[in-house]
């Protein structure tokens, strides 16, 4: 028996890149949508245009380069302006949807909105016929659903379906359900609703009591064939269905579920790790699909089963998901040839350019470390595609620290093609005295607010990973530097931070204005 299509709707870039931390610009927003269309998501979800200049013209770009294969969609309060904005970005989008959104529970029509049933209905139903008009593909969504009156969001759905939205999606904004009541929520419709064959229904859950997956496969089972989800399963407060997660439970279970998705299965992992990379937002180690333990036998009782059959302790291949574990591969007398070959393994892409610069980085690398692993050459190819142009470069660095010496930190930096400058200063010790160094040759003031070091791979050898975030005028920005020294690494960490500080002093994103209705 054929299996029904699940449709994959990605918002990474849109509820994912919203929530603190996560904040992309434009030309990162381009380099995950590449991404996504490779992995075979079917709807992207670019953006919100009304947001600001930064986030219209994300969306306009990702419009017309990517609506070929996925379907880009824009989103829109159900307001006009709101609307127009959408249909500006989306203008030469080849496949593309306007998602707008009206909510409907009773606590945000009170406090939020302050109008009654009948004026939401009447404001949901004009905002689809003005989207209507400018494309078919049409997504209607009453925000809150799960805490909407059944009745109520039987009657605005109708309506809105009604007007021409052929997507209805049910969002669980405030992660609230659990997976028989929204089973019982998305059934009801089913049932209530009189012309809910003339849509699909999306399922839309976040995950603050941990349940957003589960919801969301229980809404497949109740007739959902949609499922809104973002890689990593980042989103606001503690993020939305993960998407690899959904993608593999489907594929896995599909003897229960009977239903497929369309996904390259094996691009999740390099896709985890982009985003990851990007947004600077770590992967748990045990997390399900892409954690590096995800497929890890530690327990000699599984490693024994494992090695006799399989399917004793696995459910899934690792190869399906494109997991990269930290196999011994190369040293310093591999050649070009086979180091091109195991990045394409690894599920990479690189033009010619980033190839030989990583190419570099691993000869470099392996002279300092003998045994390089798959999680040193990821890690190497995660900080070449850094996609953020940088002004500011480390020329050079030189610290002194120990029991009886103030920690001090020399170095020289250049800004494009102007003079090398240097400078020094101390510190509580030589990775604070290289940051204060690093503020002062830049004129760039920020505060500190995360520093996390880890090894990327085994043996004393490791490279080490440091992550910053820093905060400058209310705003947060990551960086993330690799080296098998510690304070080099550190020193990367802060310059990435301090060039997107950089970026967006000149104008390369402009703040964010956080509409409200
Ligand atoms: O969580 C939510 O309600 C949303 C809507 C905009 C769909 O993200
Ligand atoms: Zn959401």
């Amino acid at each position: 028996m054929s299996q029904e299509k699940i449709v994959i709707f990605d918002t990474t870039l849109r509820d994912g890149e919203q929530s603190p931390g996560c904040s992309m610009n434009t030309a990162e927003k381009l380099e995950v949508c590449r991404a996504l269309v490779d992995l075979g998501v079917d709807v992207i979800e670019a953006g919100f245009p009304i947001a600001s200049p930064g986030d219209f013209d994300a969306v306009r770009q990702i419009a017309e380069r990517f609506s070929d294969r996925s379907t880009i969609c824009a989103l829109a309060r159900s307001r006009e302006d709101d609307i127009e904005k959408a249909i500006g970005a989306l203008q030469s989008a080849r496949k593309r949807r306007i998602h707008v959104f009206l909510a409907t529970s009773a606590i945000h029509r009170e406090f939020k909105l302050k109008m009654d049933k009948k004026q939401i209905v009447e404001r949901a139903v004009a905002s689809v016929r003005q989207a209507k008009d400018f494309c078919d593909d049409i997504e209607f969504s009453p925000e809150d659903a799960v805490r909407t009156e059944l009745d109520f969001l039987c009657e605005v759905v109708e309506r809105a379906i009604e007007a021409g939205a052929t997507t209805v999606n049910i969002p669980d904004t405030v992660g609230y359900a659990t997976p028989s009541h929204y089973f019982k929520v998305i059934s009801h419709l089913k049932q209530h609703v009189s012309n809910i064959d003339r849509a699909v229904i999306s399922a839309h859950c976040h995950d603050d009591l941990g349940l957003a997956v589960a919801n969301s496969l229980a809404a497949v089972e109740a007739g959902a064939r949609q499922v809104e989800c973002t890689i990593n399963g980042i989103g606001e407060r503690a993020g939305n269905a993960a998407l690899e997660e959904v993608v593999m439970a489907i594929r896995t279970r599909g003897d229960y579920y009977n239903v497929s998705t369309t996904i390259n299965t094996q691009r999740l992992y390099p896709t985890s790790h982009l985003v990851s990379s990007i947004t600077g937002m770590k992967v748990q180690r045990n997390k399900a699909i892409v954690g590096q333990n995800a497929f890890a036998h530690e327990a000699g009782i599984h490693q024994h089963g494992v090695l006799q059959e399989r399917s004793t302790y696995e459910i899934m291949n690792a190869e399906d998901v494109g997991y990269v574990g930290e196999n011994l591969v190369l040293g310093k007398h591999s050649g070009r040839h086979a180091f091109r070959d195991r990045v394409t393994q690894l599920g990479f892409e690189l033009s010619e350019e980033v190839m030989q610069q990583v190419f570099d980085d691993f000869i470099q690398l392996a002279d300092k470390k003998k045994e390089i692993y798959d999680a040193d050459i990821t890690a190497l190819i995660e900080s070449r595609i850094d996609v953020t142009p940088d002004r500011w470069h480390l020329v050079s660095f030189q610290t002194s620290a120990g029991s009886s010496s103030i920690p001090t930190a020399t170095l020289e930096m250049q800004c494009e093609e102007e003079p090398v400058l240097c400078d020094a200063a101390t510190g509580d010790g030589p990775i604070d005295a290289v940051f204060r160094t690093m503020e002062r040759i830049t004129g760039m003031s920020v505060r500190l607010e995360d520093f996390d070091v880890q090894s990327v791979s085994r043996g004393k050898d490791a490279l080490g990973e440091v992550r910053v975030i820093v905060s400058h005028q209310n705003r947060e920005y990551h960086g993330k530097g690799i080296s098998t020294d510690i304070i080099e690494a550190a020193a990367r960490a802060y310059l990435q931070a301090l060039n997107k500080v950089d970026a967006d002093r000149n104008g390369a994103s402009p703040p964010r204005v956080s509409p409200q209705l």
